[in-house]
């Protein structure tokens, strides 16, 4: 694929035609992905949406159904998809890829090993961030998973930039054509300490490795490997905390004289919206912000490590 084509795949600045992967956003946390079809249709709470509505339109646009409602539709970018890709396996999310890139220091021209695919939720992320002119190579040895893996890059237009193969990378290592020739390797495997010896001879001097696991016993074990042949390494657990904000009504207290006798002497009226207001209060309205209780908890510890020079 040329760089401009290329460009143009990964632009958001573009309007919608048959064949592009749109993201249907209803909420944050309702979206899903849809291929946009001559006569296709989506159907939904809010009615009945036709494609052909959809062609021509900037992403971002707000498209209406039969009955009025609506729904945005968005680009499929790295970070949406991960959000609605369809989950084979555990998979890596926004907290910890966005860790893992610049921490990996990955920039565009770089190349890239990578095992487990997985999802290819990570995936995804690492080959928009080597575009347009790097790659990456990743391997999983579930034969299905890869070629499920190899079908979404396709359908996100990331075919140019990522290469899925079959391989037991803890038994085998990655393949020797690799060696002293890549700028980073990811491991997302249930035994990396197997794995570490031979990302080692993959990397380029100077070259940073970074390995996921879930359970601290896994890390002890790659820290061990990893002192053979890296250096600066460290072990991180990204927590993310995501916040409410909105406006909120507040009943605040007019004729409060302080004691306990006189404190809050409430006479419940109804208000002209049949909301419930007390006598001696006033309404204000206030930003309140307060932490989302779905929070996501701990998914792993990412362990980056820097290969040692040999003089
Ligand atoms: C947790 S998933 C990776 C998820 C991925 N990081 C993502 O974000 O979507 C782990 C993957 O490693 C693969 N795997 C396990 N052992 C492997 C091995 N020895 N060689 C290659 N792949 C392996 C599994 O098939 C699975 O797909």
């Amino acid at each position: 694929m040329l760089p401009t084509e290329l460009e143009k795949k990964l632009s958001f600045n573009r309007f919608i035609s048959v064949g592009d992967l749109v993201i249907v956003y209803e909420r944050h946390d309702v979206m899903k992905a849809v291929k946009v079809c001559e006569n296709g249709i989506l159907q939904n709470r809010f009615g009945v949406f036709k494609h052909e509505s959809w062609i021509g339109k900037p992403f971002g646009s707000k498209v209406f159904s039969n009955k009025g409602g609506f729904v945005y539709l968005l680009a499929p970018t790295p970070e949406l998809w991960t959000l609605v890709l369809s989950h084979r396996t555990q998979i890596l999310y926004i907290a910890d890829i966005s860790f893992v890139i610049m921490y990996l220091e990955i920039f565009p021209g770089c190349i890239v090993l990578e095992s487990g695919t997985g999802s290819g939720s990570l995936t995804t992320s690492l080959a928009r961030a080597v575009a347009p002119t790097g790659h990456v190579y990743t391997f999983d040895f579930h034969e299905q998973r890869a070629s499920l893996a190899r079908e979404d890059f396709a359908k996100t237009g990331l075919t140019s930039l990522v290469t899925v193969g079959v391989r037991d990378i803890q038994g085998e290592g990655f393949p020797d054509e690799f060696t002293g020739w890549v700028d980073s390797v990811f491991l997302d495997l249930p035994q990396p300490w197997l794995a570490i010896p031979s990302a080692g001879r993959m990397l380029k001097e100077d070259g940073v490795l970074c390995s996921f696991s879930p359970c601290i016993e896994q890390v002890q074990r790659s820290c061990e490997t990893l002192k053979t042949c890296f250096t600066d390494i460290r072990t991180f657990e990204v927590l993310l905390r995501s916040f409410e904000v909105r406006e909120e009504r507040l009943q605040s207290w007019q004729n409060y004289t302080g004691g306990a006798s006189q404190k809050f002497r409430k006479k419940r009226q109804r208000s002209s919206d049949g909301s419930n207001v007390v006598e001696g209060s006033a309404t204000c309205t206030t930003v309140l912000a307060k932490p989302c209780s779905e929070g996501r908890g701990h998914t792993g510890y990412l362990t980056f490590a820097r290969l040692r020079c040999v003089p």
